[in-house]
């Protein structure tokens, strides 16, 4: 069994997506407020972003739990392979996590900036302001976003490093051949 072609997309999608969000992340706080504009489009960009994070991520479990993985590469020691599954579980709660703390800190902020999907959607927040609630949830996104921007690095490294010593998971992940 190989990757399906919609779970390699996936893979990749929410990759960049991920990149892309937390970039934006530090660029929109970064941002002067004069002129206002492109500070408030960035954080309506990262928060859009983040959310079709989540949806993905959904799909993808929801795609994992129905067609499976391919088996672990057997030529691994077992180590190895309990610790791939272990950061696997944990990178999927992280991206689950960030996004959820993201919008309860967008939700619970003294500012109410409104949060509405590519200026499109309209999303309610489910919360109230509260600043001592925002400061918390906002120094937990803030916190696993770089867990999660540090596990995803070690993760890409790795995976060059199979693909360097002959493995083949990167080209498994990339062209669906084992
Ligand atoms: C994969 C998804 C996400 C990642 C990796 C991510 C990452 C980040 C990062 C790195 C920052 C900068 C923090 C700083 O420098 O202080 C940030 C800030 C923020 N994020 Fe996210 N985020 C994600 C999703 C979301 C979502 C879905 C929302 C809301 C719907 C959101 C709302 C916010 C808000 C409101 C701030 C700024 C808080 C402030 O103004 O200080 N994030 N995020």
């Amino acid at each position: 069994m190989s990757w399906s072609r919609a779970q390699r997309r996936l893979h990749w999608g929410v990759a960049l997506l991920v990149a892309l969000t937390l970039g934006l992340g530090w660029l929109m706080v970064e941002l002067p407020f004069r002129p206002l504009a492109p500070k408030f489009l960035a954080y309506q960009a990262h928060k859009s972003f983040g959310l079709v994070v989540v949806l993905l991520v959904a799909w993808r479990l929801v795609l994992r739990w129905r067609r499976g993985r391919p088996a672990p590469d057997a030529g691994l020691p077992a180590w190895q392979r309990r610790a791939a599954a272990l950061v696997h579980g944990v990178l999927y709660a992280l991206l689950l996590a960030v996004p959820g703390l993201g919008y309860l800190s967008a939700a619970s902020a003294p500012g109410q900036l409104p949060t509405t999907l590519f200026l499109l959607v309209p999303v309610p927040h489910v919360l109230g302001p509260d600043e001592a609630r925002f400061l918390l949830l906002r120094g937990l996104h803030l916190w696993l976003a770089l867990l999660l921007a540090a596990l995803a690095l070690g993760h890409a490294l790795l995976a060059l490093r199979h693909h360097a010593t002959g493995r083949p998971l990167l080209r498994a992940m990339w062209r669906g051949q084992g």
